[in-house]
């Protein structure tokens, strides 16, 4: 067994509200484990200043920032490298299905922050953003859902929490896991065109465990993906019952 009890191809506890926040346009929380996002949406609106406009198409904002009280080691108010980058990739895999034309020289705006941090913290932010847009009304050509596989000293495992992505470094080697490190690679994933939108690597791994981790990454992708088309049906169900009885 892992340290908290999973199968090596176990997701963690999946948790998700949609509409989450009363005052943004959309917004989700989502819960993987004790990684804890919350996203908010606003737009699409028109861009000012002008000169920032896109006559053919909206812009995408996207902020990740994780919370001072979010991990162990105090974490400085602000933007730092790493989020400016994690920013940017998030940003990109939401581009990739986000149908963005329908609105010229608009802004969609989305802020995501991390709660509470144990690995994972791109992926989950991924989960939440697109759960909010979906709840904005933002049409996009499919759900993405994301997902960490990798490899924890021998083993094959599927969605790594902290103390995993530690091991062997400051987490000691045990039975179960053998000897080695670990790799982390976060995956995002478009089910309906079956296209990775977000493919990353921490770590070193031989070819074979990749492509076995990627396969493991895929499957978690598609389950996320059931958990959240549940979620969105159960919160217009509810509205459309609501509206019927007012
Ligand atoms: O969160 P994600 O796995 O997408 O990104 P990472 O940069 O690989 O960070 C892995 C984990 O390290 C985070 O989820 C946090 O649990 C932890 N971390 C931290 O404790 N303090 C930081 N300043 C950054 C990350």
């Amino acid at each position: 067994m892992r340290f908290d009890g999973r199968m090596d191809d176990e997701l963690r506890e999946i948790e998700i509200r949609i509409g989450y926040l009363d005052n943004a346009d959309g917004s989700a929380y989502y819960r993987q484990g004790n990684t804890v996002v919350v996203a908010g949406v606003y737009g699409p609106r028109l861009l000012h200043p002008k000169h920032l406009q896109d006559p053919k198409k909206a812009i995408l904002r996207v902020q990740y920032d994780m919370l001072t009280f979010s991990v162990p080691e105090r974490k400085k108010p602000g933007p730092t490298r790493r989020s400016i980058e994690l920013s940017k990739v998030i940003r990109k895999a939401l581009e990739s299905v986000i149908m963005l034309e329908e609105f010229p020289r608009s802004v969609i705006d989305v802020y995501i922050r991390v709660l509470n941090a144990d690995a994972g913290t791109r992926c989950a932010s991924i989960n939440a953003a697109i759960l909010a847009l979906a709840d904005a009304g933002i049409p996009m050509k499919s759900l993405i859902s994301a997902v960490a596989a990798g490899k924890v000293g021998q083993r094959i495992v599927l969605d790594l929490t902290k103390m995993e992505e530690d091991y062997g470094k400051f987490v000691p080697e045990n039975d179960y896991y053998g000897p080695g490190t670990a790799t982390d690679i976060p995956i995002a994933y478009n089910p309906l065109d079956d296209e990775i939108v977000l493919l990353q690597m921490d770590g070193e791994i031989e070819k074979e465990d990749f492509l076995k981790a990627m396969e493991l990454g895929i499957k978690g992708c598609k389950e996320i993906y059931q958990d959240m088309r549940k979620a969105i049906k159960k919160k217009y169900k509810v509205v459309s019952i609501e509206e019927n009885q007012g």
